[in-house]
């Protein structure tokens, strides 16, 4: 893994920015796999600016999301889909038809689970693949587990998912219990991963998933099997690994 220690949330979302804008640069076809979430909002927003700035297109990319909520209208404003589109689609010069997420109100979430995996294979897996954690370690909506998951699948949300995402919802029974996510096999065959991270509320499970056993109780543990992993942090997420990490000098 390789790690970037920015000071605060603006200079991860910049530095995070250049790995995305350097992908398409040099390879326009590029395939990216996106995530939704407070995180990458502001690395979103520079894309927006360098694309309007001239200095990067998205004409020629496709994109695949992470997840979607299960049984949510693609037109709901908290669904991954309204996300997408209010934070990057509609701002930059993709065509809409080379993006797509997982469609939370397929009746057939099976079916929907191995059409979307059939659809990224069908792309070339993705050559670059945005991540944020949970609080619990999760990614996408991969949550603690006793196995690491394969292929798109239909998740139950924790608790603890609940509780962090209802501040996007009125209350906490209005989030969505259920969830499509894309699984670890897809994630981790992406060629290239960024991972953005900031605040100290994130402190502690960056260090489980970075400097802890490889463990499906910590999903993002995994990423410590991945050859190319690049975490983008801000110094409040930093601060455990910083003093506590003992398994490698990547972030002393
Ligand atoms: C969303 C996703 C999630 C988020 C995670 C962190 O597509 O994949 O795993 O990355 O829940 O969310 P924020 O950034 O809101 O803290």
């Amino acid at each position: 893994m390789k790690l970037i220690a920015a000071k605060d949330y603006d200079q991860m979302s910049q530095i995070a920015a250049r790995y995305f804008a350097a992908q398409v640069l040099l390879k326009p076809t590029s395939v990216f796999g996106f995530a939704t979430g407070s995180t990458p909002i502001g690395l979103y927003k520079e894309l927006i600016r360098k694309n309007a700035e001239g200095k990067i297109t998205f004409k020629y990319a496709h994109t695949v999301n992470l997840d979607e909520y299960y049984g949510m209208p693609r037109d709901h404003e908290q669904s991954y889909y309204s996300f997408m589109h209010a934070n990057l689609f509609d701002h930059i010069d993709i065509d809409p038809a080379n993006t797509r997420l997982p469609n939370g109100m397929a009746e057939d979430a099976d079916a929907e689970c191995r059409a979307y995996d059939e659809h990224i294979a069908s792309l070339g897996g993705v050559d670059m693949q945005l991540l944020g954690i949970g609080h619990d370690g999760h990614i996408g909506f991969n949550e603690p587990s006793d196995h690491f998951s394969l292929g798109t699948n239909c998740v139950t949300l924790t608790e603890m998912t609940i509780e962090a995402n209802k501040r996007f919802f009125a209350s906490a029974n209005d989030v969505p219990r259920k969830a499509l996510t894309m699984g670890m096999r897809e994630i981790m065959q992406a060629k290239k991963i960024v991972m953005v991270v900031n605040g100290k509320d994130k402190a502690q499970i960056l260090y489980d998933s970075f400097c802890g056993p490889i463990t499906p109780a910590v999903p993002a543990s995994i990423l410590q099997l991945h050859p190319d992993v690049t975490l983008v942090a801000d110094e409040a997420a930093l601060s455990v690994m910083k003093e506590h990490c003992k398994c490698c000098k990547c972030c002393k």
